[in-house]
């Protein structure tokens, strides 16, 4: 066996090369690591089983088969030299370990949704990728779901995704569930690490709010739980943003009781239903209303524009309809627009699954079938009611693109009981409501992207003077790369221009990098939007 340190002299003049013979350096960087796994696994078979290169016949497939937006799925997206997808603790210990010692990055994929492609890739059109090779460390194997409903917990693998949470807890209960993301495919570890919220927002609060205990591998390659972690890690996991402070490799969870019936109903008006002055009413209603009622409007650019009203309500169809008719008359809604069901058919339902779907169809994944699917997205905060007049701009501006979108989510209930430090994620009491922007598209080629992102840019830009300020808020689940980014190759923080983080974290933004400097001074783990050890911060 080799001697550590010279394969180590021996990989940074191999860094060096890189750039000459790129093919033949990334073949040293496999054997390199390939060596230093036979040093620090057990078992070096099993792993080997679980790495795909460029010449492998699976790479491509095992890259792609999670990527769900395109943009970050083109012939010049910059691709890993490798994907590892560990089965056990101890292989996720020695590919941390390989890499730190061997100076590669690594980046960290559960589900795949991140919206700017950042679990397995360098942003291609910022072209300030990290110098250094990378490697996508892929979870898909940390997928159990272990469901205890006597203690009402469950521990959940981070590459399960929520439809595979939700479908376990409804194997074991009707009347237990948990408070994530709407749409089944997302994958847990990204998710809990950013906050993640879905219908039960305003009763539960977020996903990370509900987190009791965790197994992490941070940057010296140790697995942690909650008590060896200590408080200030675990308080960072919970909300801080992914790919920061270490491989979460599953969490523990609180699950929330639900009641055996609940009801849903889809409201649709238009601009000349009175669309204007529902939106305009539902903004200083919605947040109000009893916390078992959660209605969103999803706005879509069709002509005619659509307000969606999209609601969960915790409770019986008669019951709704009593607080929808005494606080929000204006909606019209009717007893045949209120569906009764379980809760966790009013999941598939909420998720767009026809009537009737079993529910372990939530265990699928949506997989793009071929079909390119583009996507831009951004957020903001609302906190005082938008006008009418305001309104009615955006409306234009959703006549423009009918594939643009807005959706927006009622906080008030839970939400506003939580302390804007009690986890990372900030936005608390005194909002509103969120808003997410979103554009996607199908056709290749620099002209549909250039007019999806102008589109959405000048509809962000049109609601500055009406959402938060000082800092422009924004869900860190929701990445925009737009809003500042690290300076790569080496992640560097510049606090007086690029306030990314104050904007994302608000106040928690330093106790965050208090607690990043502690555990990875090194910033081994690390992307366009990680946060920073204090010694990377710059002016
Ligand atoms: P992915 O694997 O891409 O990871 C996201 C980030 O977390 C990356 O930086 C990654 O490196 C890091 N990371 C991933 N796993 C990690 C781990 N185990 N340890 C440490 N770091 C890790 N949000 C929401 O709150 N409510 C919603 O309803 C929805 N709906 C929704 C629908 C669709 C179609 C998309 C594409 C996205 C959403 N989201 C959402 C946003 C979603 O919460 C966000 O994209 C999550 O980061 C996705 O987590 P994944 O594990 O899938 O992403």
């Amino acid at each position: 066996m080799k001697n550590p340190n010279t394969l180590c002299f021996l990989f940074v003049s191999l860094l060096c090369l890189f750039s000459y013979s790129n093919h033949q350096a990334l073949a040293y960087i496999d054997e390199a690591l390939k060596q230093c796994l036979i040093r620090h696994s057990q078992n070096h078979t099993a792993i080997f089983n679980d790495i795909y290169t460029p010449d492998n016949s699976s790479f491509v497939s095992v890259l792609q088969y999670p990527i769900k937006n395109t943009r970050f799925n083109s012939s010049d997206t910059p691709k890993p030299f490798s994907v590892i997808t560990p089965r056990e603790e101890p292989e996720v210990q020695a590919v941390i370990l390989c890499a730190a010692e061997l100076n590669l990055r690594v980046r960290i994929r559960s589900g795949g949704h991140d919206y700017e492609g950042l679990s397995y890739t360098t942003p291609a059109e910022k072209r300030v990728a990290d110098q250094n090779p990378f490697l996508v460390l892929d979870l898909i194997n940390f997928n159990n779901v272990a469901v205890d409903t006597v203690k009402k917990t469950a521990w959940v693998g981070s590459g399960a995704t929520v439809g595979e949470l939700y479908y376990r807890i409804s194997e074991k209960s009707k009347t237990l569930g948990f408070p994530a993301g709407v749409c089944h495919s997302i994958g847990v570890g990204g998710h809990f690490s950013g906050g993640g919220y879905g219908m039960m927002l305003r009763k539960h609060g977020l996903a990370a709010d509900h987190v009791v205990d965790a197994r992490l591998v941070d940057a010296k390659g140790k697995v942690l739980n909650r008590k060896s972690m200590g408080k200030d890690l675990f308080w960072a996991i919970r909300g801080g943003g992914g790919n920061t402070f270490g491989v979460v490799l599953s969490w523990k969870v609180q699950l929330v009781d639900v009641p055996e019936t609940v009801t849903t109903f889809n409201i649709v008006k238009t601009p000349d239903q009175n669309a204007t002055n529902i939106v305009h009413k539902w903004q200083s209603i919605a947040p109000k209303l009893p916390r078992e009622l959660f209605i969103r409007i999803i706005a879509i650019g069709q002509n005619p524009v659509q307000a969606i009203f999209n609601s969960l309500y915790l409770g019986p169809a008669d019951t709704l309809l009593k607080i929808l008719q005494q606080s929000f008359p204006e909606l019209g809604a009717t007893r045949q627009d209120l569906g009764e069901m379980s809760w966790i058919e009013s999941v598939l339902t909420i998720d767009g699954f026809p009537n009737g779907t079993d529910p372990k169809a939530l265990m699928g994944t949506i997989v793009n079938n071929g079909q390119p699917n583009y996507f831009k997205g951004k957020s903001d905060y609302v906190k005082n009611p938008i006008p009418v007049e305001g309104l009615e701009g955006v409306w234009d501006f959703l006549r423009e693109n009918n594939s643009g979108l807005l959706i927006m989510s009622p906080y008030g209930g839970r939400m506003d009981e939580i302390s804007e430090s009690g986890i990372p994620f900030p936005h608390r009491a005194g909002n509103l409501y969120k808003i997410q922007y979103f554009t996607s598209w199908s056709e290749a080629g620099r002209e549909a992207y250039e007019n999806h992102m102008r589109w959405i840019r000048r509809m962000f830009h049109y609601y500055t003077p009406f959402v938060s300020k000082s800092p422009r808020e924004a869900y860190v689940n929701y990445r925009d790369l737009d809003i500042g980014t690290n300076s790569m190759p080496n992640s560097t923080y510049g606090a007086q221009s690029n306030n990314w983080g104050v904007k994302y974290f608000k106040n928690n933004f330093e106790r965050l990098v208090r607690v990043k400097t502690k555990v990875d001074p090194q910033n081994f783990f690390r992307n366009e939007q990680s946060i920073p050890p204090l010694s990377y911060i710059v002016n």
